[in-house]
Formats: structure tokens, C-alpha cells, sequence
């Protein structure tokens, strides 16, 4: 049946007629699972029963539905080249920069200390701001405002680095955010109809690829939750590391619709809706995913 899909696909279908046929060939497209599940295999680390008003009945892990060869990869230290950037953003935790010429570690000291249990909070309301702030946010408005540096990009090495660093500080922490303080709730409701909106050529929701078949194959890729608690990740594909928001932009192309920027209000919303869906998955950024 997974042959007869791909092979639908290879066919040279005009441009055309592959966006006329765009719904019929993504429904095609989607194969149920024949193999082995390797969330089903008996790593049930990352598996948490979810809360009642949860449409999942148990929040699953991305890492769970990899193969045996990525989830080692991304469970070794050595191995796991997100790690690199977790050591990369130690040495700018520590790294004096901007017009008052301070270091994080100058105001914030020890992260393992300081910085545990953080990155498991965002993104977080900010009463200046008037709206809640993604980490990333909140980064920057610690180099503006308190070192008087230039605030880094979205991508960046430095900035994936110091998210990594930070986010490694709550590794297996459950993550769970503030939903009562100032509007999170009307923030968390707009990322929630964002995940139920069909977009795109191929009129598709996030919820129909990751609620409604996760475990199934999509070509070779097996199908998870789409969960966020492994951010930023290091991908075979990229060949690198790369953020949560580029993953949406991501999905976002493979259904050909318009993408919205990195740090946008509707990412930062989808991302306060996504880790509501995954509440309770400890935090493993950073993971490996193929
Ligand atoms: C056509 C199917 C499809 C749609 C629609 C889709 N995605 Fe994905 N998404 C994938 C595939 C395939 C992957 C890689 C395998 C996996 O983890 O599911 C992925 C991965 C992800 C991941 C990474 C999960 C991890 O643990 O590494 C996130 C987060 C994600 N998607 C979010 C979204 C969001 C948000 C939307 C809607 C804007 C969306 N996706 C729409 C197919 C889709
Ligand atoms: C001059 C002092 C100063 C420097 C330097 C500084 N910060 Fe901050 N930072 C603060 C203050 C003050 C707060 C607000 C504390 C609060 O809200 O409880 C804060 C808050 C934060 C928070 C949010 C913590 C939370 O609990 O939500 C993060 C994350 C953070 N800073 C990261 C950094 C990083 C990364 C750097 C270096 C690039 C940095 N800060 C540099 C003073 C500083």
C-alpha cells in the first residue's frame, strides 16, 4: 500500500493537475502504519497521560516515534549534535557584550540554578510588552534593555545556542506555562483555531496530520503529535540545528501555504496552544530528528 502511494507520487503529475488533485493526493498520500511502532516498542519515557480537557488521550513525545538509530543518536550527549550549541550558548552565558558591557551570568549567575525550570514556562505573558514573549523574546529584551546589545536573529547561531543552553536547564522538566496571567487564555484559544484551520494548496490542518494520524506514515516519515518539548532540534535534513519556528514554517510549505514569520503573533500562539497540547512532556531540547 506505502508503494503504491509513492509511486502515485513519483509519477510526473502536471503542476496543475497536482494542485486540482492536491486533497485526493495528500488523503493518498497518508498510509497507515504495517510496521512496528517505535513508541509501541517499550520506551514509554516520554508518554503522559493527558489532562481531561486535552483532545489527545495521552501526550506522546516526537523522540518516541523515531527510529531506534535517531532516538540513540539524540539520548547520547556525544552523539546528539545539538549538544555543541548547549556548550556553545555556556560560553556566551558568560560572555560580557553590548554598551554596559555585561554578561548574563553578571545578572543571572548560575543558569543550572537560575535558569532551571525556565524554558519549560514559555512562552510567558509580559506585562510591558502586553502580550506573552516566545524565549527568544525574551532573550533580546534582556540585551536591549539590559546590556544595551543588538538583539540577535531568530536563526542564529547565537540565538539557537542560548535557547538550547537555556531550555537545557529544564531537561526533563515538565513543561507547563502560565495560562491565568493576562491574556494567555485569549493567546492560547487563537494558536488552538490556527492548529484547526485548513490552509494551503492542500487544504489541510495542522490536527490532520498530527491528531488524526499520528503513528501513520506520510512517505517515509512516520507521523508524531507534533510535540515541542524536544526545541530547538538538530535535523539530518537541515544538517543542523534549527528553531521550533522554523519547523512551522516548515510544515507550513509542505502544504504549500503562505508561512508566517519567525516570532510572529501566530507563531507565538501556536506555540502557546502546542504546549498546552503536550503539558506534562518533560523538556528534552536538545533532541535529534531525522
Ligand atoms: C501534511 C502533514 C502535515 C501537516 C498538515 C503539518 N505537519 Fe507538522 N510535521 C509533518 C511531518 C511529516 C513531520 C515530521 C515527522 C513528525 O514528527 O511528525 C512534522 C513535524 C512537526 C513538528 C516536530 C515534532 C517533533 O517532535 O520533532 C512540529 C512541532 C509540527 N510538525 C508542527 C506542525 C504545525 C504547528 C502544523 C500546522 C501549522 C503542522 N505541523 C502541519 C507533517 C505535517
Ligand atoms: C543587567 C542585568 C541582566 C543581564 C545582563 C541579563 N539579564 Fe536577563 N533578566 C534580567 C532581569 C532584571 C530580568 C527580569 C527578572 C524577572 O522578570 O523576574 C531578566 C529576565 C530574564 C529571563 C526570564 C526569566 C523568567 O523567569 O522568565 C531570561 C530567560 C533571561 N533574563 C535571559 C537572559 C540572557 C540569556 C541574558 C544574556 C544574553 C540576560 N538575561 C542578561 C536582568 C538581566
Amino acid at each position: 500500500m506505502k508503494q503504491k502511494a509513492s509511486r502515485m507520487l513519483r509519477a510526473a503529475v502536471p503542476a496543475v493537475a497536482l494542485s486540482l488533485l492536491a486533497g485526493a493526493v495528500a488523503a493518498q498520500e497518508l498510509v497507515r502504519s504495517d510496521t512496528t511502532i517505535p513508541y509501541r516498542e517499550g520506551n514509554y519515557v516520554s508518554i503522559k497521560p493527558a489532562h481531561p480537557d486535552n483532545p489527545l488521550q495521552e501526550v506522546i513525545s516526537g523522540n518516541e516515534f523515531r527510529t531506534a538509530e535517531t532516538r540513540e543518536q539524540n539520548a547520547d550527549e556525544f552523539q546528539n549534535p545539538g549538544y555543541l550549541l548547549v556548550e556553545e550558548g555556556a560560553a556566551l552565558w558568560s560572555m560580557a557584550d553590548g554598551t554596559e558591557n555585561k554578561a548574563c551570568a553578571d545578572c543571572h549567575d548560575d543558569a543550572s540554578e537560575t535558569m532551571s525550570g525556565v524554558g519549560a514556562s514559555y512562552p510567558k505573558w509580559d506585562d510591558e510588552a502586553g502580550k506573552p514573549l516566545a524565549l527568544q523574546q525574551r532573550i533580546n529584551g534582556c540585551r536591549e534593555n539590559n546590556m544595551g546589545a543588538e538583539p540577535w536573529k531568530w536563526e542564529s547561531g547565537d540565538m539557537l545556542s542560548m535557547v538550547a543552553y537555556v531550555k537545557n536547564q529544564s531537561l526533563g522538566q515538565p513543561m507547563k506555562l502560565d495560562y491565568s496571567a493576562g491574556d494567555m487564555e485569549a493567546w492560547r484559544a487563537k494558536g488552538e483555531e490556527l492548529y484547526y484551520t485548513r490552509v494551503g494548496q492542500l487544504d489541510m490542518a495542522c490536527s490532520n496530520c498530527h491528531e488524526d494520524n499520528y503513528g501513520n506514515f506520510i512517505r517515509a516519515d512516520m507521523l508524531s503529535q507534533g510535540q515541542i518539548n524536544g526545541f530547538p532540534t538538530y535535523r539530518f535534513k537541515w544538517q543542523g540545528v534549527g528553531s521550533l519556528h522554523r519547523r512551522f514554517v516548515g510544515c507550513m510549505r509542505n502544504i504549500r501555504a503562505t508561512p508566517y514569520k519567525r516570532g510572529s503573533d501566530e507563531y507565538v500562539a501556536l506555540e502557546i496552544y502546542l504546549s498546552w497540547r503536550g503539558e506534562g512532556l518533560p523538556l528534552e531540547s536538545p533532541s535529534v530528528r531525522n
